[in-house]
């Protein structure tokens, strides 16, 4: 018997590409042992487009069934997002560890119920949240969270991942309201949970206004955020997808009382610019420190930060630890999000976490009514 993990990927889709990159990668820990999709053709294309050996992969159209059957170690969710919390129920439930696509879910409820899920099975949850996985992150939140720094002001994002129609058109799920959402759902989540991972404190209020600018699509194209954190310091947040599809860029700041600490990435190229309270360039530091702790071939994880999320999922089945990018990280930017949503269609800034039930389907309409 192996003692690789078990994989199997639920969703043949764009993103499962870097997924079974990954798996590749990681191929002293982890198998390929199960593909599920309701095409046909997808799964096969899928193997062929990451040079994948096919002849030990099961393919099946019903995921219960491949669970049931399989029992694979880990399950990766890669449907459309307004199917992610029946599946990711029912795998967990049948004791399987999920690397769960973003969002978790579309509900803040269901948020809460699978990361409640994921403490009463002691099964893990590893997020997609990509940019936790980025070289420098984890050393800069630990020197945040210790204070080198000093006191956190405030932090501010934007994601400016232009989206053409064609992107939207390409699957009839994308932009609408009960399977996607839209800029801020979709492109910006990773960002508002790395912005607030980042600032340590929890988001306590949310202010919110959201625009169809350029797309055509159900939810909004450009939406804008103002969070209170629990610590009293502020988060400005700005997420598009009406600007050019050549030109994508996000960059994250946190402003502290003794530096600054901002970094991104623009067309594909990695940002980093970490100050001292006294404007000096602390960059070479973190770039030596992050290379003597996660190696120099870490830094290439940036290439397809998977790689990463795998690698600490397994690390976390083993030890029994959580996830750098966990069940917790999942239920609190979707709650963040569900609170920007309701705030941006209530008029009103809005309390988090949320004390009620708040869905991406109760925005349906927003924008006829305007
Ligand atoms: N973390 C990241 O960087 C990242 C990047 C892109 C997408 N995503 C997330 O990944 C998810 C998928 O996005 P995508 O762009 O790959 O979508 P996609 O439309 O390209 O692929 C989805 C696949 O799921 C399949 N599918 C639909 N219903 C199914 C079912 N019931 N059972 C099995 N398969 C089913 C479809 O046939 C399709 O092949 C979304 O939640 C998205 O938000 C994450």
């Amino acid at each position: 018997m192996s003692d690789r993990s078990r994989v199997a990927i639920i969703g043949c889709g764009r993103v499962a590409v870097k997924h079974l990159k990954a798996i590749k990668k990681l191929k002293n820990k982890s198998e390929l042992v199960a593909l599920v999709d309701v095409s046909e053709d997808a799964p096969k294309k899928l193997l062929e487009s990451a040079g994948f050996d096919t002849s030990n992969v099961k393919i099946f159209k019903d995921y219960q069934e491949m669970i049931d059957t399989m029992k694979p170690d880990i399950v990766a969710v890669t449907v459309p997002s307004g199917l992610h919390f029946p599946i990711a129920k029912y795998a967990m439930e049948h004791g399987c560890n999920l690397l769960l696509e973003k969002p978790m879910t579309m509900s803040s409820s269901e948020s809460r119920q699978m990361m409640e899920l994921s403490k009463s099975t002691g099964k893990k949850i590893a997020m997609g949240h990509i940019y936790r996985y980025f070289p420098f992150v984890r050393i800069l939140r630990e020197d945040i969270s210790l204070g080198v720094f000093g006191k956190v002001t405030h932090g501010t994002i934007y994601a400016r991942w232009g989206h053409g129609d064609d992107y939207y058109s390409s699957a009839a799920w994308r932009g609408t309201w009960k399977a996607d959402g839209g800029a801020l759902m979709n492109q910006t989540i990773h960002a508002i949970d790395l912005l607030v991972w980042l600032m340590c404190s929890e988001p306590v209020e949310a202010t919110a206004m959201i625009s169809q600018r350029l797309r055509n699509i159900e939810a909004e194209d450009l939406g804008m955020a103002v969070l209170r954190m629990s610590d009293g310091s502020l988060a400005s947040v700005e997420g598009t997808t009406a600007t050019s599809d050549k030109d994508h860029e996000a960059m994250f700041t946190v402003f502290c009382e003794n530096g600054v600490i901002s970094l991104g990435l623009k067309k594909g190229i990695p940002q980093l610019h970490i100050r001292d309270g006294k404007g000096k360039n602390l960059n070479f530091r973190y770039i030596k420190r992050h290379i003597a702790k996660y190696g120099f071939g870490s830094l290439l994880n940036a290439v397809n930060p998977h790689t990463g999320i795998y690698d600490d999922l397994i690390d976390s089945i083993a030890s029994g630890s959580e996830p750098v990018a966990g069940a917790q990280a999942g239920f609190r930017s979707v709650d963040t999000l569900m609170g920007i949503y309701r705030s941006a269609r209530d008029g009103h800034t809005v309390r988090l976490p949320l004390e009620e039930d708040f869905s991406s389907t109760d925005m349906a309409g927003y924008f006829d009514k305007r």
